[in-house]
């Protein structure tokens, strides 16, 4: 039997990594067997990409090229990290996927959508996660928890405000377009709350797998 494919998504500091990690262990705790990846990244040769991208000052790559390192990266985590997963009945969680380069480099960055859906139907025809995690908060919210963990700053955290607010538009935007995959949760709720909303969400979509 094929695994599931979950996607979690929002802007910086909106608790993806945090969340991912509670999923893991929810899942691990009723047997079943997780594949936790990120984006972008995941594999030895998307991590190079992933630096490339990422590092660096603001002007350092066009929106189209960033969109074009992603897919590269993107096609390799999918081709020998999610689909080989899925195909052995793992479930893989994914902090970022295909909506992020939507958002960042087509809503924020001014790629056009059309161009980006092109590219990703040649990247990946029809695959794409079977439910996608939405994490919502304010931009304040989001870029005061960055400023205060201990990470590397990126190129996307060097933006301006405005950038953010595009960023945030664009997920409830998609999430408009795609009621039955995505599911929008208030990040600003205690990561307890947003935790225990996650799994109800993951056991009422998934839910013959996971009746108890
Ligand atoms: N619900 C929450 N309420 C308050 N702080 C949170 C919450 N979720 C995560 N955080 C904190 O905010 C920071 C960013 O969270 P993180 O999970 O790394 O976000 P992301 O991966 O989306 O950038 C971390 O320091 C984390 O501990
Ligand atoms: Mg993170």
């Amino acid at each position: 039997m094929s695994g599931h494919f979950i996607t979690f998504e929002g802007g910086e500091g909106a608790g993806k990594s945090t969340q991912i990690a509670a999923l893991h262990d929810f899942l691990t705790s009723r047997g079943i067997s997780v594949v936790c990846t990120r984006e972008p990244g995941g594999t030895p040769n998307a991590e190079l990409l992933r630096d490339l991208v990422v590092l660096g000052e603001t002007g350092r790559w066009s929106a189209l090229e960033e969109m074009l390192i992603m897919y590269t990266a993107r096609s390799e985590l999918v081709r020998t990290l999610i689909k080989p997963a899925l195909k052995e009945g793992r479930w893989v969680l994914s902090d970022r996927f295909f909506d992020s380069t939507t958002v960042y480099q087509g809503y924020a960055g001014g790629v056009p959508l059309s161009r980006i859906r092109k590219l990703n139907e040649i990247v990946l025809g029809n695959f794409g996660p079977d439910l996608t995690l939405i994490l919502d908060v304010p931009t304040n919210t989001g870029l005061h928890r960055v400023a205060s963990r201990a990470e590397t700053i990126s190129r996307f955290e060097k933006q301006k405000v405005t950038f953010y607010e595009q960023v945030r538009d664009g997920y409830l935007q998609i999430a408009k377009e795609n009621p039955k995959r995505c599911q929008v949760i208030d990040g600003t709720q205690s990561q307890m709350d947003v935790s225990q909303q996650i799994e109800q969400i993951v056991v009422k979509h998934f839910d013959a797998e996971l009746a108890p």
